[in-house]
């Protein structure tokens, strides 16, 4: 299968110009000005901009998690991930604690395998740590390639790691060229809070936030950034959303330490004020919660500034009857919130489009830097010849709302139902093969690929 884009404005992390691009079999084989090249199939760009497919690297398909399981399977959330022009996620194996980490993958595998849509690749979330853990940490590098590993400051009893376990893995990991990723969140401060909401009759789902203060993730962050500093392991802080904790990344920018920063869709342009709107605003509890409109403009300004190099969205997509496991205690309602489809659209239509941000530096942050920093890159993550043809043809111009009744994601409600969007995915190749056109998925259960990867690219 060979497929010829003509006339588009092809546009990368570093630059945008106009040119046509030749993909055959499953990768970019030409790229230049009036290609003459013959094709199975001929796409017509006028007006439209080429870019590399979106890479979510914060998603959570399948997981159980708080008596319950994420609604989006791997075929419903890659489906609805490849309609919004991401071609590729990175979902969180969770590690049970007690058991090994070939247990926890095992168990993902069977969750992915033939069921994937789109292109796929582990964190391994450690969450109990010891000698021999540390063993199957190597084997994870060396022979999986799964080279990220998630820690959790936070979910005490289920998920959360001690300091001393932190230290200890953040060596292993570094001695064999990996990363360790976290959700820095400072767990004992949250559950005393939400103990003391609780005992003074405060359930509803505005506590869930004042049970999370900002401190909370400030301070978390802070130690986390210490931590790998003692060690020299390279870190990555995932959904941080707030000034307090890019500050804690900014301090450690004076020891001359870089700190990888991924921020999602919704912290920049959702508030804490949905939270004021009774049992409701359980479709926003999620952890950390959503913050103020301050937290938002330090956010985009430390995506210009390079402090936080990726857009996700942990996406964690729970149904209307599971939220409402929480209905008489905020503490029971599963976290998390619907959005793998709508980030690129999002994230153009509220950045580029209204002039916070660059058309490369969106790619820069929805794409390339995410291959980058997990060890893709250049397969993925950006235009040139000989990577992966992960492409999204993107109209800038098309306006329209975002609504659960239009949405791909397996949840009975939108975060966002009514918002105005500039800018839509029109077409989308995944590997070469066309998997979205004229808003009709046209890949199957199974043609989604494991992606192993390397080492970090540690110069971004
Ligand atoms: O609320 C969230 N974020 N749910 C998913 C788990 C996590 O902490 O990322
Ligand atoms: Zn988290
Ligand atoms: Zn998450």
């Amino acid at each position: 299968m060979s497929i010829l884009i003509k006339n588009g404005k092809v546009v990368t992390a570093a630059e945008s110009f106009y040119a046509d691009v030749y993909c055959e079999g499953e990768k970019i084989v030409a790229i230049g000005a009036n290609l003459s090249h013959e094709a199975d199939k001929v796409i017509d760009a006028t007006d439209k901009l080429v870019f590399p497919g979106g890479i979510d690297p914060h998603v959570h398909l399948d997981m159980p998690f708080m008596g319950t399981s994420s609604s989006d399977d791997y075929e419903t959330g890659t489906r609805a991930a490849l309609h919004g022009g991401t071609t590729m996620v990175i979902d969180f194996i969770l590690q049970t604690q007690g058991d090994t980490l070939r247990n926890a993958l095992k168990a993902w595998q069977g969750r992915s395998q033939g069921k994937a849509i789109g292109d796929y690749s582990y964190h391994m979330a450690v969450t109990d740590f010891n000698d021999d853990v540390a063993k199957e940490v190597v084997e994870m590098i060396e022979k999986e390639g799964i080279t990220s590993f998630k820690t959790f400051m936070a979910y005490k009893g289920a998920l959360m790691i001690d300091d001393g376990q932190m230290v200890q893995l953040m060596k292993v990991v570094r001695k064999h060229g990996g990363l360790v990723t976290v959700h820095a969140t400072n767990g004992d401060m949250i559950d005393s809070l939400v103990a003391k909401n609780k005992a003074e009759g405060n359930l509803s789902p505005l506590y869930h936030y004042l049970s999370q203060p900002e401190v909370t993730e400030a301070e978390a962050s802070g130690r986390f950034a210490d931590m790998l500093h003692y060690t020299g392991c390279p870190g990555y802080i995932v959904h941080m959303t707030c000034e307090g904790a890019l500050n804690a990344v900014r301090r450690a920018t004076l020891r001359n330490q870089k700190v990888f920063v991924e921020t999602c869709s919704q912290y920049l342009m959702l508030d804490a004020s949905l939270y004021d709107k009774g049992f409701e605003s359980a479709k926003w509890v999620m952890s950390p919660p959503l913050r103020e409109k301050k937290d938002q403009i330090a956010l985009w300004s430390g995506i210009n500034q390079g402090l936080v190099q990726v857009v996700g969205t942990d996406h964690c997509p729970f149904k209307w009857e599971q939220k409402k496991m929480g209905e008489n205690d905020f503490s029971k309602i599963p976290n998390g919130h619907p959005a793998i489809e709508h980030r690129m659209e999002l994230v153009f239509s509220e950045g580029v489009n209204k002039g916070k941000i660059s058309l490369e530096k969106y790619v820069e942050v929805t794409s390339t830097n995410a291959a980058k920093i997990f060890g893709m890159y250049p397969r993925k993550g950006t235009i040139a010849v000989g990577t992966d043809a992960d492409i999204v043809v993107f109209d800038p111009n098309a306006k329209h709302k975002i609504s659960v009744d239009t949405h791909h994601m397996n949840v009975d409600y939108s975060c966002y139902e009514g918002w105005e969007v500039t800018g839509k995915t029109d077409t989308v190749l995944l590997r070469g093969k066309v998997a979205i056109e004229n808003n009709t998925c046209h890949l199957k259960a199974g043609d989604g690929q494991f992606i192993p990867r390397g080492k970090t690219s540690l110069t971004i």
